[in-house]
């Protein structure tokens, strides 16, 4: 494995951070680059001793503290939110952001928080929309014009097309979910940018041929949240009498949810070219696969709804989250 890049499958909020955590440990990757949209994203990583972490801007993977963290420059950043994980989660040093990193100021801050993109869009009110249209009008600032930002400035193309020329691991992360994207998703129900694998590659500098494996990520069931179409979409009684209420990492809004949806799951594997597929939370449909690191300890059920996705996708399932838990993982990528 030389460059891995994890996109979420369906509307966000698939437990992508928890993946790439994962993937972030057990694979010992030199860098870990976030591409994406913007603090609109919101990650949830539980590490070992049980700590809860809620990332929004930092690359999920920022728990190996071997790897470099790096945000591309078709990301827009927050400078307070950066720095203030940064400095909560001890990241200092290791953290950086390529000098063309739009950034966001109060001003989109308030942009977002009103009018269209609150009411119908539903929108996170983190400045991310506001921003990006700012930048496609050429008037936004970069990292580069912030003297506060300097001393996090690297060249992050540079940076993950040089470790790799030197056999080093990358890990790709996206944010977001295909559907959400501005170019496939449910437009106008959608986020700011193409949040799609060739998105996420072209926000951090990687080229079409540096790719080798793209995980897609899939919950075991599908939520939504704000506005914007839902197939089948569940009342939220029923949704929380099967264990399915969520609440948004950055917004707390409640999640709408509906079953795993086959359909949009084969449209999102053609649209990011996976070579994988990830499904979290195996545990939430069935009770008795919590914490199980091995396949052959899932319940027959559990097993039949792996393998019914593999054989209806034709992708392998490679990796089953079985709870929050870095480590409550099945690793299928040696045994399939
Ligand atoms: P915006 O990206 O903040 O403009 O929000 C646009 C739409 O995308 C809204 O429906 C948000 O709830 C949704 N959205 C944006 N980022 C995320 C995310 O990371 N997870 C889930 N939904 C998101
Ligand atoms: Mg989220």
């Amino acid at each position: 494995m030389a460059s891995t890049v994890v996109v979420g499958g369906f509307f966000g909020d698939e437990g992508k951070g928890k993946i790439i955590s994962y993937l972030a440990i057990k694979d010992n990757p030199g860098v870990i680059v976030r591409g994406g949209a913007g603090p609109n994203a919101g990650h949830t990583i539980r590490d070992d001793s049980g700590k809860v972490y809620k990332v929004r801007m930092l690359p999920s993977g920022f728990l190996n503290k071997n790897a470099k963290v790096m945000i591309g420059p078709g990301v827009v950043v927050d400078p307070n939110v950066l720095k203030k994980e940064i400095k909560d989660f001890g990241v200092e040093g290791r953290s950086f952001i390529d000098r063309h990193c739009g950034v966001i100021e109060e001003s989109h801050l308030a942009r977002d928080s009103r009018g269209e993109l609150k009411e119908k869009i539903g929108s996170t009110g983190s400045g991310t929309g506001p921003a990006n249209s700012d930048r496609a009008m050429r008037v936004l600032r970069l990292a580069k014009d912030l003297d506060s930002l300097s001393s996090m400035i690297v060249d992050v193309p540079e940076e993950i097309n040089s470790a790799l020329d030197a056999d080093e691991d990358v890990l790709v992360e996206g944010t977001q979910g295909t559907f959400l994207s501005l170019w496939h998703g449910t437009y106008p129900f959608v986020t700011s940018k193409d949040v799609t694998a060739s998105g996420i590659c072209a926000d951090v500098g990687l080229g079409p041929t540096k790719v080798d494996e793209v995980i897609a990520v899939f919950k075991s069931y599908v939520t939504r949240v704000g506005t914007g179409p839902l197939q089948n979409e569940l009342s939220p009684e029923e949704a929380k009498r099967r264990g399915w209420s969520e609440f948004g990492t950055v917004t707390g809004r409640q999640r709408r949810a509906a079953d795993f949806d086959f359909d949009l799951a084969r449209r999102a594997i053609m649209l990011n070219g996976a070579t994988q597929i990830s499904i979290t939370k195996l545990d939430v449909l069935f009770a008795e696969c919590a914490g199980k690191t091995s396949y052959d300890e899932l319940p027959a059920k559990a097993r039949s709804f792996i393998e019914g996705i593999e054989e209806r996708l034709g992708t392998p399932v490679t990796i089953i989250g079985t709870g929050p838990a870095i480590n409550d993982v099945v690793d299928r990528r040696n045994t399939t």
